[in-house]
């Protein structure tokens, strides 16, 4: 059983593109939430991801994070978090976000404090929620910093990319400039490998590609085509399997705890259906990870 009860602020970040950032936000809120804990996600990122992963569309609210972000502009309307919280179905509370928020991250840089804002922004709710889970967008800029400044602690999503090496060494420049704003070391509290253990056929294992080359016969009703022994996708030789525990390795050793999360079809139904996993598959390969997850941060 999900115990615990710390208040704490969790960002999840990564500067490239679908490492799993919102998923991983909306999974462990979403058992955050089924524990009784009162859970507000804050979507920090124009794409709304999030927002729409909770199964609210951004058009249908009238205000976002952008107006609360303008709040600090003179001329712009007061507009405090609280007013643009807005209840989900799954139980969590949700600031959210749309394209708007694009136009923002210009003006802060006329901000000397600028990277403090989001941290400030929060302060009313801090202690009205068990949790605060800020989802950043695929980037270097003002809202991944504000979102690692304001947090208590980070999560880091990895996916199995062929660069995700590479991956963890621009983190590393990210949180030594963190670092330097804030005045202390930053770091990950855990590394979420997302994805994991089942890479989607066609990019995994060499020996899957006689499949493609069926396939493509009976797409275009020839012969099979001939296509030559393929080399391993994997650089060096190595076979998926030992590219992937190679990863897990170096994570481990950068950021001390590492968990991983399976390919999950639920994973895609649950956000279609504008729910976390934890209220419409908990069972499910990748349910079952988030709910260890979820544990996790609640033992933090
Ligand atoms: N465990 C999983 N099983 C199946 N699909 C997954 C899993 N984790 C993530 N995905 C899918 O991968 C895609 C990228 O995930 P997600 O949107 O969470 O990444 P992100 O890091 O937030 O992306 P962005 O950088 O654009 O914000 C999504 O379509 C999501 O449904
Ligand atoms: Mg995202």
């Amino acid at each position: 059983m999900i115990t615990g009860g710390n208040i704490s602020c969790i960002t999840f970040s990564h500067h490239k593109g679908g490492t799993g950032k919102t998923t991983s936000c909306l999974n462990v809120a979403g058992f955050l939430a089924l524990a009784g804990k009162r859970v507000l996600v804050v979507d920090a990122d124009p794409q709304a991801n999030a927002t729409m992963g909770l199964g609210i569309y951004p058009d249908s609210r009238r205000r976002h994070m952008y107006d609360v972000f303008m709040s600090v502009f003179e001329g712009f309307p007061n507009v405090p978090i609280t007013e643009v919280i807005t209840k989900t179905e799954a139980g969590i509370d949700l600031a959210p976000s749309n394209l708007d928020l694009v136009g923002v991250e210009p003006s802060l840089y006329m901000i000397d404090d600028r990277a403090g804002i989001l941290r400030d922004l929060l302060e009313p709710v801090r202690h009205a929620y068990d949790y605060i889970l800020i989802d950043t967008p695929p980037s270097m800029g003002q809202f991944v910093i504000n979102g690692l400044v304001a947090a208590d602690h980070i999560v880091v999503t990895i996916d199995a990319g062929i660069f995700a090496l590479r991956g963890i060494d621009g983190l590393e420049t990210i949180f030594a400039d963190i670092g330097e704003i804030v005045g202390h070391r930053v770091t990950a509290d855990l590394a979420v490998l997302t994805r994991w253990e089942e890479a989607p056929p066609l990019m995994s294992e060499p020996s899957v590609r006689p499949g493609l080359a069926g396939l493509l016969s009976r797409l275009f009703k020839r012969g099979a085509p001939q296509i030559p022994a393929a080399e391993p996708l994997s650089q060096g030789g190595a076979t998926e399997a030992e590219r992937r525990a190679r990863i897990e390795a170096e994570v481990k050793r950068r950021f001390g705890r590492v968990e991983t999360v399976p390919f999950s079809r639920e994973v895609y139904e649950a956000q279609q259906r504008g729910l976390p996993i934890a209220q419409y598959a908990p069972d499910s390969p990748a349910g079952l990870a988030y709910r260890r997850i979820a544990e996790g941060v609640l033992a933090w």
